[in-house]
């Protein structure tokens, strides 16, 4: 990033090590064992992300894309020109761009992204490619309360979620997620979120199963940044990528097992794998879209849009906070 140019401001508020190896022991320490999936993006798995979807199968990018693509008009006419766009992980920005370009007025924009270099980079770029805009870069977990400049909240907002990581999320946990957001929000703000849909298991399965393997690498890299981030010793080799779609309750469920019987010391501390043990690394959950309309409900969105791809495989959706309690009383 050019470090002269104010236009693009990066703040840092990254974990620390500390965090990291708490919640890796948090969740080695459950039965069955699991690993939050926030861990999957150090840079190398961000960049593995990147080309898990670039992947045949992984179809959920391109879906998304191509939705974006041709949605301009209906977004010139929803999207408040004074907004603010707050984006939640916004990766290599490729989605950005298409969204900036169809609200060309609306001139700043800040992402909240875990992963401070891919942050960087997607600011970098972007900031050539939109002159105007004014960008802010806030490197931290998005699942924590994050606060944003003054001037930033003051505007009129558009939060932005795209790629269906909402479905990384437990439904109780994603209705929580969104409800905090919508309490931080008035009517006047919106929420765009993309959703993939549910559909036949063999295409789900399939898009977690690349035949180049590069999911398979991304699941496994979360054990190889353990061992540089939480003195562990985990033997990369000796797991074995799963993913497999539960019909109920309509998730895909992403695995590490264990190939062996062994113990792996992490931070000091020894944790028992059986033969075959499944370590859970991901959900991904699939959603209808009355079921994720009845989701947002809950959590205080009213639904005001929803566009799909040509072959029905994604969701991308437009909502309003519902006037909350506070708003209500204001009147
Ligand atoms: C980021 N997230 C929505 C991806 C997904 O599809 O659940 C992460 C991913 N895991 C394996 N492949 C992609």
């Amino acid at each position: 990033m050019r470090p002269n140019d104010y236009r693009i401001q990066l703040i840092d508020r990254q974990p620390t090590r500390q965090d990291i190896v708490r919640e890796v022991l948090t969740g080695l320490s459950q039965s069955p064992k699991q690993l939050p999936p926030k861990l999957f993006y150090d840079n190398i798995g961000s960049d593995l992300f990147e080309a898990i979807t670039r992947q045949p199968e992984y179809y959920l990018t391109r879906a998304e894309l191509a939705i974006l693509a041709r949605i301009g008009d209906d977004l010139q006419r929803l999207v408040d020109p004074n907004a603010t766009i707050v984006e939640l992980g916004s990766g290599s920005g490729e989605k950005t761009r298409e969204l900036l370009h169809h609200l060309s007025r609306s001139a700043v924009y800040a992402a909240i992204d875990i992963s401070a270099e891919a942050l960087a980079a997607a600011l970098t770029t972007l900031g050539e490619e939109f002159p105007d805009h004014r960008f802010i870069g806030l490197a931290a977990d998005y699942l924590r309360p994050v606060a944003l400049p003054a001037d930033v909240s003051e505007r009129p907002q558009v939060v932005v979620f795209f790629g269906s990581t909402l479905g990384n999320f437990e439904p109780f946990d994603a209705v929580r997620f969104l409800r905090r957001w919508a309490d931080s929000l008035t009517p006047r703000d919106g929420l765009l979120i993309g959703i993939d849909l549910k559909k036949d298991r063999e295409r789900l399965t399939r898009a977690y199963n690349d035949a180049q393997g590069v999911t398979a690498a991304f699941n496994r890299n979360v054990l190889t940044r353990i061992n540089r981030e939480c003195r562990a010793d985990f033997d990369i080799d000796g797991f074995d990528h799963e993913a497999v779609y539960q019909s109920v309750p309509g998730r895909i469920a992403m695995f590490l097992i264990s190939r062996r019987s062994h113990t792996v010391t992490v931070a000091g501390q020894p944790f028992a794998f059986a033969a075959g043990e499944r370590l859970l690394t991901e959900y991904s959950y699939k959603y209808t879209i009355a079921e994720f309309h009845a989701l947002a409900d809950r959590a205080g969105w009213t639904p005001v849009h929803v566009w799909t791809d040509p072959e029905n495989l994604f969701g991308l959706h437009y909502l309003r906070p519902q006037a909350s309690r506070a708003t209500l009383s204001q009147v």
